[in-house]
């Protein structure tokens, strides 16, 4: 099966996916590792990965190489957050083969303005009409080789301070512009919101769920509300600045590594990430193998 055909099939299953936000090749692996459905290739990480904000100042180049190392890194799908689609229904359309080639299973883009600014922070979230983003979904998905590649539509109704009734008639457009999935996003510290909009949508596609500041709802109980996927969206990055913080203050306070030691990940699994060990094994096969048409 096609990652992008295993995405699909991540969202049409009655029982909630579980994707994780990761920013590197190696937290990819990490994801595969400890039993997520899926890896989003989060903006937000990506972004601070590079210590810029999340407003579209890496250009779509800069974040389809990190996509793309984790794609190549994971057997897992890997869903990429493409903000509000780096420009008009051009930039879409090259976006959408540019991310299809490089092994990525399927791209989600928002309802906002391009440059976009993160959906938690202070400033304007101004929408895209309904005309301008339904022409980005109807490029994005005429520009598709396999037609299991998946186009989700980001609605930020909710975050740009609109009510329900914006959310369903987006939605419904977004819809019969050919999206394959809904994604509705909220920054409310309750799931009532996209609770709303979930039990208030009557079309066909699957929806999926961001619930980071939500957090006291479980991934069960939006499977039982009927959403389809929960997006766990920037956990690997802000456990990964904690540790690596508390780390950093330690040895440069202590000035000796020695009593981290017990804290830290081994050399040697990092190497397994790596896949060393299969990397020493067929090299040395393969010199074997030369030698032996060599003496011949
Ligand atoms: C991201 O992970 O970049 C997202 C989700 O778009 S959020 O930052 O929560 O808006
Ligand atoms: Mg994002």
């Amino acid at each position: 099966m096609t990652k992008s055909a295993s995405l699909r099939e991540c969202l049409s299953h009655p029982r909630i996916a579980k994707a994780i936000g990761a920013h590197s090749a190696i937290s990819a692996k990490l994801a595969e590792e400890s039993g997520f459905d899926v890896v989003w290739a989060s903006g937000l990480e990506i972004s601070a990965l590079h210590a810029v904000p999340d407003a579209n100042i890496l250009s779509m180049s800069e974040c389809l190489q990190v996509a793309a190392s984790m794609a190549a890194a994971t057997r897992l799908p890997v869903l990429a957050d493409c903000d509000s689609g780096f420009g008009n229904v051009n930039n879409v359309q090259h976006m959408v083969r540019s991310y299809e080639s490089a092994g990525i299973a399927g791209v989600c883009i928002e309802d906002k303005q391009f440059p976009k600014l993160n959906s938690f922070a202070d400033g304007s979230q101004e929408l895209a009409s309904i005309a301008d983003f339904a022409a980005r979904m109807s490029a994005a998905t005429e520009a598709r080789q396999d037609d299991d590649f998946v186009i989700v539509a980001r609605l930020e109704a909710f975050i740009s301070g609109l009510g329900l009734e914006e959310a369903l008639s987006r939605a419904a457009a977004y819809e019969e512009a050919g999206a394959d999935a809904l994604l509705i996003h909220s920054k409310k510290e309750d799931a009532a919101e996209v609770s709303a909009f979930r039990r208030g949508y009557s079309g066909r596609l699957p929806v999926i769920a961001v619930p980071t500041t939500y957090h006291r709802v479980s991934a069960s109980e939006l499977e039982e509300q009927g959403f389809a996927m929960a997006i766990y969206a920037n956990h690997a990055l802000r456990s990964s600045i904690k540790a690596m913080r508390e780390t950093l203050a330690r040895i440069s306070r202590d000035g000796s590594t020695h009593l981290l030691e017990a804290d830290l990940a081994p050399v040697k699994e990092i190497f397994d990430l790596q896949g060393l060990p299969r990397m020493l094994e067929s090299q040395e096969r393969h010199e074997n193998r030369g030698k032996e048409i060599a003496e011949v």
